[in-house]
Parts: structure tokens; sequence; C-alpha cells
């Protein structure tokens, strides 16, 4: 499902009602609410939204845990740091206990970072196919997602739930989800906003089907798929919702 919003903040305002819609629905079907966060620039404001006012008092935020679809491979104060990001924006402010937010320790190596991340999912989850209620993503304008980098080896993994990834186009690694956990989903819902963004939706949504070169196309979720835009990101998408 595409849904397309005049506005960032109409969008960011919709996306946030959605999110915690679900998050009431997590914890009161299973007593909790397992979310994935996006990282980069665009989340930044939606997580600003949902500490605020407006929304902080809308969820029992103690049934709430905090995970990450993706993470550069910086320590976690870095300006890079997706961690830092969401802490700042949406942690601090909300008061979230440490034991509700699942880091990416990069302390280490990059593989063992992975590894580290994915024991704490299993544990977590109690099994070894965990199925987030909640995972949110972006979309970069080389059309990738999380840290699935386009022509990249993390792409081709179908076992691991979460890999390190070396990104050419950026000279690091990263430490990502990976298809068979983020398609394990409930929901999975892509924020993208502003037209640097447009060739990207329509690729992603409208072009060939070649996921190695389009990584967003091989997110197929077996729960729901929504893409939030705004009517700058969606401007080139020949078939409008
Ligand atoms: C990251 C993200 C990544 C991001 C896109 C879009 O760690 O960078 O998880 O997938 O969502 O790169 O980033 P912007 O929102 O900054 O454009």
């Amino acid at each position: 499902m595409v849904r397309v919003f005049q506005n960032p903040d109409t969008l960011l305002t919709s996306l946030a009602d959605f999110t915690l819609l679900k998050g009431e629905e997590a914890i009161r079907r299973a007593g909790s609410f397992n979310i994935a966060l996006s990282g980069g620039s665009s989340p930044k404001k939606l997580y600003e939204l949902i500490a605020s006012d407006a929304y902080r008092s809308s969820l029992d935020w103690t049934r709430v845990y905090f995970f990450f679809g993706d993470e550069r491979f910086v320590p976690a104060d870095h300006p890079d740091s997706n961690y830092r990001m969401a802490k700042e924006s949406l942690f601090d402010p909300l008061g979230i206990s440490s034991g509700h937010v699942f880091q990416i320790d990069t302390s280490s190596t990059p593989g063992d970072a992975a590894a580290n991340y994915q024991h704490k999912l299993i544990a977590h989850f109690k099994t070894d196919k965990p199925i987030f209620d909640f995972i949110l993503l972006g979309l970069g304008d080389d059309v990738h997602t999380a840290s699935l980098f386009p022509h990249t080896d993390a792409l081709k993994e179908r076992t691991l739930l979460v890999t390190d990834n070396f990104i050419p186009k950026v000279n690091a690694f990263r430490i990502t989800f990976t298809y068979p956990l983020i398609n394990l989903g409930n929901t999975v819902a892509f924020l993208v906003y502003g037209e640097s963004k447009a060739n990207a939706v329509r690729t992603a949504l409208e072009g060939p089907h070649d996921p190695d070169a389009h990584p967003a196309q091989g997110i197929k979720p077996k729960g729901e798929l929504i893409w939030f835009l705004d009517e700058a990101a969606a401007r080139n998408l020949a078939k409008r919702p």
C-alpha cells in the first residue's frame, strides 16, 4: 500500500498516529511492542514528534522494546550513530530505560557486532525467527534500505538475521537486518519524503524488478507493507494511489 501526504508535517503526523496504533494493538495482543527503528535523517522528526507532548502519553512505554534495523559501524557517541540520533530524539525525551533499548554494539569487529546482535534478538524473542511488530525503513537515493545497498553481499544473505556489510560507496562497514528478518515483520513501513527521493521511489515501486540494483524491491514482508510518502517524493510515480 502507498499513502501520499501533502507535506512532511502531515506525513509525519499520520505515521506517528499509525505507529502508536500498532503499538497499542501489539500491547493488547501480546503485552509488548517490538519496534525496529531506521536511521539517517528522515526519521529524526518522527522520533521528536512521538516524544513530544502531543504523543508521549499515548503509549505505555514500559511495554515497548526498541531495536535498530541497521547501524553505522561507529562509536555510539559518533555524530553518524543511529543509536545516538534515536537516544537524543526519542529515548532520552521519553525516559526510556536502557533495558528497553537494544543497541548494536560496535565496540568490537563488524562480524562480532552482527553476531552479537543476532544473539540478542533470538534471546529476546525466544526464537530464531523473530517477528517484529513494526519495522521502520528509509530509502536512499540509490534505492537502498536499512544498510542493504546495491550490489553488496548482505543482499545475498538468506539465513542470518543480522549481518555486517561493507559498503564501497561510503567505504565503511554497516550492520544491518537482512531480508529474511525484515520480511518476517508484521508491519513494515517506509518513511520517505522530499523531492530528492522521487526517482528512488519511482524505481522502487515502478522500476524494473532487480533487487540487487534496487534493494528496497526485496522488501516483501509476510505482514503489511506501507509506503508513507509526501507529494514531493511521490511526484514521479505514474500510478498514484
Ligand atoms: C541509515 C538508514 C538508511 C536510511 C537511508 C535514508 O542508517 O542511513 O537506515 O537506510 O534510511 O539512507 O537516509 P535519509 O533519511 O538520511 O535520507
